[in-house]
């Protein structure tokens, strides 16, 4: 809405390049190694999502790097296939050897990079600049040309060796921000300045270092540039690189950008990347991560209910993602009806009352309570004894590794206190030899039957249990609860059981 406002003041371009670097930034992530096959079948899945350009490696590295910029080449795909080079002749021999259609060309220009790193001076970094273009074009190739650490480069130097590099027949120039230390305003600075020297595009290419590489990128789109570096997931190096689903779905739904990329592959992709990389997504990462469509709180699960858009930027189906209601503490009773009516569950007042208020005590004990643990809940609520003639009062146990396990157990028996202390194998026994033992003086109450289930993983998982009691004159009656203590579902389990039991008498 805001950026209408703006819209006049920059020079908006009907399109940006994508430029996918996931196979070769986005692989020197610490700890990340892709192997061939796998490069293969990201590339495929790149293509099929639309990027422009796919940097598969950097041919000259090793065996690998080249045998999968070659296969990727051989395969046909509909983007051009860079590979990276130093500006050293052997580096483009070797990307030349690969078939790409597309060479990377880079080398450091900043103050640091030619004393620490070259050990060059800046006309002899320039010369190997222009010669490297110069023999990419040789042979027929795209040539694009990055000056490393550009965003800590002195201004004079940078515009020459651009204009060197562009005068040599490049096909395009980036402005990497190797170590991430822009702003959004300092990108736009450098990228119109630049503008001003020069008539091929430009590309930018910006590290995370600060969380700032998509803002950067969007920074230097409005400043005129044509082409932005992204990878998925924001993978490379350190703390990585524009995060592609980030990029382009703020161009495409802040800006108003039109792009070649079938947006609802984004989260499929991700997903895919995420599997083979091993770097797993954190849940609140945008666009993506697992909540970025989820919703929890009252208020915004009765508004999305209502209309999606109110806390909704965009719709996950947008991106191949799926919303998701949360249930929690902060769940409101509008959620809970809506997922019950989802699981076709039907419930009175009295029910309704009783699930929210377990759902809520879980919430506040910090529990995520996901749609299985509803449904045993509501299970449990639904199949219990209409009518409670034992009521538990009080309970306790005892348990260790030098003490027998002993349950105390205070019932209110139609009236009457009772109260009993047994012992038992474990915990769970020892609870429910306390309640037969305090029930079964009048009613001879037997467990027929135990079960017990884990519903969702982990120890903080909900137990259900469900256990068959019976009595001398043949009663039978289930019983069940969900509770995420066992013990105390055993106990409820029991007592539901018993209380079906005396109302069949
Ligand atoms: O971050 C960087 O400077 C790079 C270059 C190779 C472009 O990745
Ligand atoms: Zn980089």
């Amino acid at each position: 809405m805001y950026i209408e406002k703006i819209k006049e003041s920059i020079n908006l371009p009907e399109t940006v390049i994508i430029f996918d670097t996931t196979l070769r930034d986005g692989e020197q992530t610490p700890g990340v190694a892709i192997t061939v096959d796998e490069k293969i079948r990201i590339a495929k899945r790149l293509d099929e999502l639309g990027v422009d350009t796919i940097e598969v490696g950097f041919p000259a590295a090793s065996g690998g790097e080249m045998e999968a910029a070659r296969k990727i080449s051989e395969i046909g795909l509909k983007a051009q296939i860079c590979g990276l080079a130093r500006v050293i002749k052997a580096d483009i021999d070797a990307a030349v050897k690969c078939d790409v259609d597309y060479i990377h060309t880079f080398v450091g220009t900043s103050p640091l990079h030619r004393k620490f790193k070259l050990k060059m001076g800046k006309e002899e970094i320039l010369n190997k600049a222009v010669e490297a273009v110069e023999y990419i074009k040789d042979h027929g190739i795209v040539a694009e040309f990055s000056a490393e650490d550009a965003t800590r480069t002195e201004f004079d130097y940078l515009k020459e060796i651009y204009i060197a590099v562009e005068d040599a027949g490049a096909d395009c120039i980036n402005v990497p921000d190797t170590v991430g230390v822009m702003i959004p305003t300092s990108m736009k600075w450098l990228v119109r300045e630049l503008k001003k020297h020069l008539n091929i595009p430009i590309s930018v290419h910006c590290h995370d270092d600060f969380g700032l590489a998509v803002a950067n990128s969007l920074a230097s789109v409005e400043a005129g540039a044509e082409q932005i570096h992204a990878t998925i997931n924001g993978l490379g190096e350190r703390a990585g690189n524009a995060s592609l689903e980030e990029v382009v779905m703020a161009l495409i739904t802040s800006y108003g950008i039109k792009m070649n990329i079938n947006t609802v592959l984004l989260f499929n992709i991700s997903e895919f990347v995420s599997r083979i990389t091993g770097i797993k997504m954190p849940p609140n990462k945008a666009i993506v991560g697992e909540n970025a469509f989820a919703h929890e709180a009252g208020i915004h699960v009765h508004g999305v209910l209502e209309k999606a858009e109110t806390y909704e930027p965009i719709t996950p189906e947008m991106v191949g993602h799926t919303r998701r209601i949360v249930l929690g503490k902060h769940t409101g009773a509008k959620a809970i009806k809506s997922k019950l009516n989802e699981y076709g569950i039907e419930t009175n007042e009295e029910q309704f009352g009783e699930i929210f208020h377990q759902i809520k005590n879980l919430g506040d004990k910090g529990k995520k309570v996901t749609g299985a643990d509803l449904k045993a809940i509501a299970e449990s609520v639904l199949g219990k004894a209409k009518k409670e003639i034992v009521k538990l009062e009080e309970f306790s146990v005892m348990t260790g590794n030098h003490v027998m396990p002993t349950a105390t157990v205070k019932l209110n028996i139609d009236g009457v206190i009772k109260t009993a202390s047994k012992t038992g194998v474990g915990p769970v026994d020892a609870a429910i030899n306390a309640i037969q033992s305090a029930v079964g003086v009048t009613a001879d109450i037997e467990l027929k039957e135990y079960h017990i289930e884990a519903i969702t993983g982990g120890t903080n998982a909900l137990a259900e249990v469900f256990v068959i009691m019976g009595d001398k004159n043949g009663n039978r009656a289930t019983g069940r609860s969900t509770r995420e203590d066992i013990v105390m579902a055993s106990v409820e389990a029991v007592l539901d059981a018993i209380n079906k039991i005396l109302i069949l008498r």
